[in-house]
């Protein structure tokens, strides 16, 4: 079986861009795709190119820009047709209230709305205007009917607008923009499964100021939500304090200390198909947390820690658990001491990594232990080794579930 990366280098892209201020953002978002090996094929609005050149597009997608219906690069004046059989989708992005309003109503007096028009691949949507745009009934009605007429519609979000007002009707970022055509190709193998996930550390309080944490960044657990959510599956993330954005499109619940996860945990682990403790969980707390701030003194100071629950272990202890996967930082004796954890958690899945090379890091490396042996997933970014760990749990819950 191909990678999913394998498989999205192979896809190519329509990127057309309409004339929005965010038209800027498509420059970054052309080298996001570009970089991940998509092949990009850029059209532009004659109002695009009042925003950003053509030349600029045309360096960081390394091809020849359409701009025109009438005699650009096409031998027989059909671009239109041409562009929109030799693509697999076609993203507009920026997309202004009057190109929503064209698509809607099946206008194609320019090249990129007669492409649009012309399509036989899906078609993605990224509006970006001022607000009040936005809110109109007429952009709304035009909303719906792209939906109605199977159009995927990304964003927009709402932050300071370059008019100066606020409100919803900006661009989606473009690493969101990059995200979502990722999402978008890969098969939703675990469409309608149900994935409860912890991440980050915990942190306990000491005082009104102090606590016990550790250096978990959340970066992996963060990492496995969104590949979670790329294959379709309903996500709950229960994550400690991180400087993270949650993926779009997860349940995210805030929580700070171990009581707090673990009273988070069993209130949605009910519903969940799938549970991945991802999450750095402090093992003791402080007994008695003062509400206010220790003064310092010149003796020294003894806090009395209790333990923290096992999370996964209550998980992976239910008369009916979900499908539980546990994560193993070791410093030392890595293969033994994570064997060891699978069988005494009694979980199906475990994804060990050297703590000193994990924590904190952007890029790890896991080994997982199941079954059937050990099963290595070799140096790479942490969302690369996501996919690869949920292609693995995708495997073991299918079969366990006879799928
Ligand atoms: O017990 P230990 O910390 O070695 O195991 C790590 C695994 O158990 C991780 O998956 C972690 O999320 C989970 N865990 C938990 N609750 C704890 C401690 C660890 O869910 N109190």
């Amino acid at each position: 079986m191909h990678s999913i990366m394998e498989q999205i280098q192979t896809k190519r892209i329509v990127l057309g861009l309409t004339g929005g201020i965010a038209a800027y953002k498509s420059a970054e978002l052309t080298r996001l795709l570009v970089n991940q090996g998509m092949q990009v094929q850029v059209a532009m609005t004659e109002a695009a190119c009042h925003f950003i050149t053509p030349i600029t597009m045309q360096a960081l997608s390394g091809k020849p820009v359409f701009t025109n219906q009438w005699g650009e690069h096409t031998a027989n004046h059909m671009a239109h047709i041409n562009l929109s059989r030799t693509t697999d989708a076609i993203m507009i992005a920026p997309a202004t209230a009057d190109f929503i309003a064209k698509l809607a109503h099946g206008l194609a007096d320019d090249l990129l709305s007669a492409l649009c028009l012309a399509r036989n691949c899906p078609l993605l949507v990224a509006p970006a205007m001022n607000r009040q745009m936005w809110e109109s009934p007429a952009t709304q009605r035009n909303i719906q009917q792209l939906l109605a007429d199977g159009v995927t519609i990304l964003g927009p979000v709402s932050g300071m607008q370059a008019c100066g007002e606020e409100g919803m009707g900006r661009m989606q970022e473009p690493t969101e923009l990059a995200r979502a055509l990722l999402t978008f190709f890969q098969p939703k193998l675990l469409s309608g499964v149900k994935v409860l996930l912890t991440a980050g550390p915990t942190y306990e309080a000491i005082d009104a100021v102090r606590g016990i944490t550790n250096r978990s960044s959340g970066k992996m657990g963060y990492a496995i939500t969104q590949a979670a959510l790329e294959l379709g599956a309903e996500v709950t993330l229960i994550s400690g304090p991180t400087a993270l954005s949650s993926p779009h499109g997860a349940a995210l619940v805030n929580i700070t200390s171990a009581a707090e996860m673990f009273e988070a945990v069993q209130k949605h682990v009910a519903d969940a198909n799938i549970f991945i403790g991802v999450a750095a969980v402090a093992d003791y707390r402080v007994a008695q947390p003062t509400g206010q701030k220790i003064k310092k003194s010149t003796g020294g100071l003894t806090l009395e820690l209790f333990p923290n629950p096992d999370i996964l272990g209550y998980v992976a202890g239910l008369p009916k658990p979900p499908f539980c996967v546990g994560f193993a930082a070791e410093s030392h004796n890595l293969h033994d001491y994570a064997a060891t954890k699978r069988k005494t958690k009694k979980i199906p899945l475990l994804a060990a990594n050297l703590a000193q090379q994990a924590i904190g890091a952007d890029d790890n490396e896991l080994i997982l232990f199941d079954d059937t042996g050990e099963h290595v997933l070799p140096r790479a970014d942490k969302l690369t080794l996501a996919r690869a760990l949920l292609q693995h749990i995708v495997k073991l819950y299918r079969q366990g579930n006879k799928l």
